[in-house]
């Protein structure tokens, strides 16, 4: 794998081969710079969802400023970015397995550890090896504010568990946090429901303020509630990940990122008002949709599992010239590649592991 020259020699001359996930990094740059310009004086801090990428090299570049760790969705993504150096890292789920929750430990030997819990048992589990370990995990008390997934339900169970964890040697409660999950501007009643999980979050964090348990953190929001999220006055920490990379979706929404990624097809077969290429679903994630291409318009993408067929207005692209497509969903998009070209003011210039890559355990 090519690697950047050091400094005074050549760089590489990088051999990319079709298909291949290209970044352009100059772009990325821009969106974490942009995050940081609107979190500047709002006090809020923001854990970086890697989950997006599953890559070190990227969630190393999204640190500094108001970025004070990562968030992860996985025990195995923590361990690959905790191998890769990065010490402050927030597990955004639960973990019940205790085989899970001994990694979990282990990792708080040499980095910050923080994880979401919703039941007194796996906190029970949790705290019986960190103690073992001597080491302390933070733990941050997962509220159910609106999809209905994980999270407590109510307040008054939130003060429950805040009491077991009072009691469970090796944990510290940090305080809490409430997925609201993706909701798009066109989503109908968006603001009502945002109002309702964000009510839900202030009532928790107020029942444990009022029971005497220290609540340092809310964590919550994706990239669709940012600007919401950084108008509540409780939120304390943004879990934001989709941001740094962004989908064609989310372009429509007034945030100030733009598409960093893109999928690089060889056109492979070339008819009148129709190309294909080697780009398919074994390539790119298609939960919202096929790819967007990128500096051409098409009337209708068709993907199979080795082939993108798009129809599009004569003259069509030349038979083995390479075209992009900018990806609908950004996270099964990277989980399907072994690494991502890094372009820089359009030349290829690196290409970084995408360590965490099948890290769902
Ligand atoms: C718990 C949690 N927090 C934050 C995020 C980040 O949201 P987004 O990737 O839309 O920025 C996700 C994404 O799925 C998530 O599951």
């Amino acid at each position: 794998m090519a690697t950047t020259a050091p400094a005074g020699r050549r760089a590489p001359v990088l051999e990319l081969s079709t298909p291949a996930l290209v970044l352009d990094i100059d772009t990325f740059e821009a969106n974490v710079a942009a995050l940081e310009r609107l979190l500047a004086g709002t006090g809020k801090t923001v854990r970086p969802h890697v989950k997006t990428h599953r890559t070190p090299e990227l969630a190393r570049r999204q640190l500094g400023g108001s970025a004070v760790g990562i968030t992860c969705a996985t025990v195995g993504e923590a361990e690959a970015m905790a191998e890769a150096g990065i010490d402050d890292i927030f597990v955004a789920n639960e973990v019940v397995d205790p085989r899970k929750v001994a990694r979990l430990v282990a990792l708080a030997g040499r980095a910050r550890i923080a994880v979401a819990v919703d039941d007194p048992e796996p906190v029970a589990t949790l705290s019986r090896a960190a103690a073992r370990a001597g080491v302390e995990v933070d733990v941050l008390i997962d509220v159910d504010v609106l999809l209905h997934r994980c999270g407590v339900a109510t307040p008054a169970d939130a003060v429950a568990l805040a009491r077991v964890i009072e009691r469970s040697g090796g944990l510290r409660l940090r305080g809490i946090m409430g997925y609201e999950g993706r909701l798009r501007l066109t989503d109908d009643d968006r603001a009502a429901k945002l109002a309702q999980a964000y009510a839900r979050l202030a009532d928790a964090r107020d029942a444990l303020v009022a029971a005497g348990f220290p609540v340092e953190v809310v964590s919550a929001a994706g990239t669709s509630t940012l600007l919401e999220a950084l108008a509540n006055p409780e939120i304390t920490e943004i879990q934001a990940g989709v941001y740094a990379l962004m989908e064609p979706e989310l372009l429509d929404s007034s945030l100030p990122f733009q598409c960093a990624v893109a999928i690089r097809g060889t056109v492979i077969s070339r008819h009148p008002g129709r190309i294909v290429l080697d780009v398919g679903r074994r390539v790119v994630g298609m939960e919202y949709g096929p790819p967007v291409p990128i500096g051409f318009a098409a009337s209708r993408i068709a993907m199979g599992d080795e082939h993108a067929t798009i129809e599009m207005a004569d003259p069509v692209p030349a038979l083995g010239s390479e075209v992009d497509l900018a990806p609908g969903q950004i996270r099964t998009t990277f989980n399907l590649h072994d690494h991502v070209w890094v372009s820089r003011a359009g030349r290829l210039i690196d290409s970084w592991p995408i360590t965490a890559r099948g890290s769902s355990q």
